[in-house]
């Protein structure tokens, strides 16, 4: 008999559902893999800039986005969090209503020009002490950090020695704790020890997220054989960096780190000379996670072992957050697994396991 993990349903603090006809197929495969409720990034075009009222051309609402995904099939899910994109239209006003209204739980910060559709961001110095984090601050709002100093090139966007995110983290993130003490933050999709290590650090109100493929891979895997299916943001790092994740997760009894998938799909993932950054693993992501547990050094079968992976993929995330571990269960069984593309009118969506070749050896039950 395969030997079968029975663990409450998980919650995936960071994914991307997009916008359009797909939408409904990338919310069928989280719930397919026994997701309970998702944080669905606001990096439409256009951006989910504003909290309520009606669209406009450059603005996407929270309530109207939430509107798209719940018809789309988010309604099934238990909790279903849509960050307010931090641009330079954000008042605290709109932090305010937004918090006593309840629509607003998280905003998120991207770094200008960062990653996909992050040319809305404002840099982060300009948030510093300023009234929106204040206001954010009073009223308990979540920040998302996308967790890369903008506008860095060559050696100073990524060597061995310091990479933008080890550069935002030394001269940012302290400057952001001192400022706003009380402010709530997820280091989103962390990649590496600079940024494990802060984290770890800090005080109880400061988490993260890490995704499977920054726990499974490393740059080796992404430059041999250019696997631009494990290309995205911020990139995958050193030996040393996914040594400092895995621990990080697979210290049993740790409260702060938790699951975030960062699923992101493109249909047009090769461009001219590049690709779009992001990886797809909707469908696949708790059985990812597993594998990396249990590269990471973890006994899935053994009650620590079970218990680290269940606080990281199940308990802490919807802890941060404020909400119940879900009462629900699904099952994930010891035996192989396959990934296949998901043909979509907009193109294909390549899932990382096929794109990468994997095997994984657990399956949802
Ligand atoms: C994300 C996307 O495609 O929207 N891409 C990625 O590589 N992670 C954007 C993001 O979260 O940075
Ligand atoms: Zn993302």
């Amino acid at each position: 008999m395969a030997t079968t993990l029975t663990l409450p349903k998980w919650y995936d603090l960071h994914t991307h559902f997009r916008q359009g006809a797909n939408v409904r197929h990338y919310i069928a495969d989280h719930l397919a893999m026994g997701c309970a409720g998702a944080l669905a990034m606001p990096n439409t075009q256009p951006p989910v800039a504003l909290v309520t009222g009606p669209d406009t051309a450059s603005a996407w609402s929270i309530e109207s986005y939430r509107d798209i995904l719940l018809q789309a099939g988010a309604d099934t899910f238990d909790q279903l969090i849509v960050p307010l994109y931090l641009t330079r239209d954000t008042t605290p006003r709109m932090i305010e209503q937004g918090a006593s209204s309840g629509l607003l739980r998280a905003c998120k910060y991207y770094p200008p020009h960062g990653t996909t559709n992050s040319e809305h961001g404002v840099p982060m110095d300009e948030w510093i002490g300023g009234d929106v984090f204040k206001a954010m601050e009073a009223h308990g709002i979540v920040l998302c950090i996308h967790g890369e100093q903008h506008a860095l090139s060559g050696s100073n966007y990524f060597d061995e020695n310091q990479t933008a995110e080890s550069t935002f983290y030394t001269r940012s993130l302290p400057r952001i704790l001192d400022a706003h003490p009380d402010l709530k933050i997820v280091c989103e999709h962390i990649t590496t020890k600079t940024a494990a290590d802060f984290v770890s650090s800090a005080p109880d109100h400061v988490g993260a997220t890490i995704t499977p493929q920054h726990l499974l891979y490393t740059v080796g895997h992404l430059i041999q054989g250019l696997k631009y299916h494990l290309y995205c943001l911020p990139v995958v790092k050193f030996e040393k960096d996914r040594d400092a994740l895995r621990s990080a997760v697979s210290n049993a009894g740790q409260s702060k780190f938790f699951a975030g998938t960062d699923s992101a799909p493109h249909t047009n993932k090769a461009t001219e000379c590049g690709c779009a950054a992001g990886c797809y693993t909707g469908g696949c992501a708790p059985q990812l996670y597993a594998m990396a547990l249990e590269e990471a050094g973890l006994d899935l079968e053994s009650e620590t072992g079970r218990k680290a992976f269940e606080s990281f993929l199940c308990t802490n995330g919807p802890a941060f957050y404020g909400f119940p571990t879900s009462a629900e269960s699904f099952a994930l069984m010891r035996e192989p697994s396959t990934t296949a593309v998901l043909k979509t009118e907009e193109g294909p969506v390549t899932p990382l396991p096929s794109g990468m070749g994997l095997e994984m050896h657990w399956a949802i039950a």
